[in-house]
């Protein structure tokens, strides 16, 4: 039985909602840690932990193989999990949710299978922007090698925004698909995916959103955007590593072929010739992730218990006062400033590496990402190297903002 979501919302309170990441009590180096780098990966609340650690002492077993009882047991959790994913972003049959390791492997799932299956021709286009993650390039054009496919970038404004007008003179009777990011991991940019999927589609395009970074954060109704192919990762959503899910519509995943082959996903195999299982299980080949999946089940009942307005709100606020505090610090530049952010606040101080800054202000206990952030056509845009990075989540606080410019302050001096 999938766990039915609270009618009465659990009231958000930043200091109580601490409490459930015991992570957050770690001392580093003998300070509090201020964990900022939620854009890599989100802290785990100590229901998620449990669900791991109870799966693991108390139910582990292979699932839809066996006829005893524990395996049965293991199969329905993992299934539960599935129906949960499908009711958190509301697709229309738990089918269209493929269990993979993250939303990196999505991509590469799709970007392949659409290839074995000739969606590609000889000179075929496909539409991605400049703000992608690699995870949103590099399968794309690993695909391109083999048939000769163009990716045909959307360019960003200064803000870091994409231009939709641009956008449109790109499309043409060679486009294929469009492929672009939800949030921006290096900018924190909210693009309109709603409005880039109409267009799309109004040119019978189907649309591919990278949702790793927006799933923490905003509420995604999967049939309400009519977005072709959803994907996230389960531990940027407080859930576990190694899980991650391909949200597909069902005609498409019905005439992709199978990723990769072995066990779950045959239906019979002899020497001569092997056929398939119907999704989900065409796509998901080999003893799964079972605790992952369970693992990221609970990481949605987590989330399920808060009204998501009200985090988002509560955020939304933490991200306009890091803004004004970090705008503050002499010196210091915002890399993207679209008019719709979230979360994400990317930085670089005159005359400091990058580096230098995340490596000292770690001696304070403040964990920030610096680097390319996996975004190298970002940084390129921007004409830096790299930045810093301090991304948000809704258990930070305004104290742990001020704490980082402390330490950018201290940074600073020890740089004059
Ligand atoms: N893509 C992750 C990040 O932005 C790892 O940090």
């Amino acid at each position: 039985m999938i766990n039915t979501i609270p009618e009465v919302k659990r009231k958000f309170d930043v200091e109580v909602v601490r409490n459930d990441f015991p992570i957050l009590k770690r001392q580093i180096n003998g300070k509090q840690l201020v964990y900022l780098d939620n854009a890599a990966t989100t802290q785990k609340p100590q229901t998620v932990i449990d669900a791991l650690t109870h799966y693991y002492t108390y139910d582990n077993a292979n699932i839809h193989r066996g006829l005893y009882f524990l395996s049965e047991f293991a199969t329905e959790q993992y299934e539960n999990a599935r129906l949960k994913v499908k009711e958190f972003i509301n697709a229309l049959s738990a089918s269209e949710i493929i269990f993979v390791k993250g939303a990196t492997e999505a991509i590469n799932l799709v970007a392949t299978s659409l290839c074995r299956n000739n969606f590609f021709n000889e000179g075929d286009e496909i539409i991605v922007s400049n703000m992608e993650h690699h995870a949103n390039i590099v399968p794309w054009q690993l695909m391109s090698d083999r048939k000769n496919v163009k990716l045909k970038v959307i360019p960003i404004n200064d803000n870091g925004e994409l231009n939709i007008d641009a956008f449109i003179s790109l499309i043409s009777e060679k486009t294929k698909i469009v492929s672009v990011v939800h949030i921006s991991n290096a900018l924190g940019t909210v693009n309109p995916i709603k409005k880039i999927i109409e267009i799309a589609h109004s040119y019978n395009i189907p649309v591919l959103i990278d949702g790793a970074q927006a799933i923490p954060h905003v509420k995604v109704d999967v049939q309400e955007l009519d977005a072709d192919f959803y994907v996230f990762s389960g531990h940027k959503v407080f859930g576990p590593t190694g899980i991650g899910v391909l949200y597909g519509k069902t005609e498409y995943l019905e005439m992709m072929p199978p990723y990769q082959g072995g066990g779950d996903m045959i239906r019979t195999v002899t020497f001569e010739k092997t056929t398939f299982d119907d999704i989900p299980k065409k796509f998901e080949a080999g003893t799964p992730n079972i605790a992952g999946g369970i693992g990221l089940g609970a990481s949605i009942d987590y989330l399920n218990q808060f009204d998501r307005d009200e985090l988002k709100k509560y955020e939304d606020n933490l991200l306009k006062y890091a803004t004004e505090q970090l705008s503050a610090v002499d010196g210091l530049r915002i890399i993207g400033t679209a008019k719709e952010k979230s979360s994400v606040i990317s930085f670089i101080i005159e005359g400091i590496h990058p580096y230098d800054i995340g490596t000292i202000i770690d001696t304070d206990g403040i964990a920030i990402r610096t680097g390319h952030h996996c975004a190298q056509p970002v940084m390129r845009r921007f004409n830096v190297p790299a930045t810093a990075r301090a991304s948000l989540c809704f258990y930070n606080t305004k104290e742990e903002i001020d704490k980082l410019v402390v330490g950018l302050n201290k940074v600073k001096k020890m740089f004059a």
